[in-house]
């Protein structure tokens, strides 16, 4: 089986990502996964903040890496020879947008094939966006994010916080 490559801003990783990481490990031989940019939103995150969170949060699953890139995700297909994006699927209304995405992918990289993995659906409201909101607010992120990077990732947000109140 081949390299199948996950995209997503990961603005903070979540236990959903994490859920969708492990599901795809489990079904290809390789997963990169690709802390990319998304235009249409502001990045509260640095890419290396989101790329070290999410490197520390899958340290534990052998067959899956992390990596960044700044640009179109055709280009790093065509770069890597990888033909395999994974999309994860929180619920029916992720779904309309995610299949544009694949085919703009497709229309940029005639060899792009997008697989639709469903996350648990523990996580169906759970987003990147969440996290930040309740973080940001002083609440506790500790069910959303994975422990090894909850308390740095509490710690970021509160600072954030902080600084923009004052
Ligand atoms: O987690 P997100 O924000 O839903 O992920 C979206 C992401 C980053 C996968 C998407 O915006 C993306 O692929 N960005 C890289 C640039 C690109 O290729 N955009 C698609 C062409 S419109």
């Amino acid at each position: 089986m081949a390299t199948a490559i996950y995209p997503g801003s990961f603005d903070p990783v979540t236990l959903g990502h994490v859920d969708v990481i492990e599901r795809a490990a489990a079904i290809f031989e390789h997963v990169t996964v690709l802390v990319s940019v998304n235009l249409t939103k502001p990045h509260f995150f640095t890419i290396t903040e989101r790329e070290g969170y999410l490197r520390r949060a899958v340290c534990g699953i052998p067959n899956v890496t992390v990596t960044s890139h700044s640009g179109l995700l055709a280009d790093y297909l065509r770069r890597s020879s990888a033909s395999i994006i994974v999309k994860g699927i929180r619920a029916i209304s992720d779904f309309e947008y995610e299949f544009q995405m694949a085919q703009v992918n497709k229309v940029l990289c005639e060899t792009a094939r997008t697989v639709f993995i469903p996350a648990d659906e523990k996580y169906t409201f759970l987003s990147s966006s969440v996290v930040r909101q309740v973080g940001l607010l002083g609440g506790n992120i500790d069910t959303f994010v994975p422990n090894c990077v909850a308390s740095d990732i509490s710690a970021a947000l509160l600072r954030r916080a902080v600084l923009t109140e004052g």
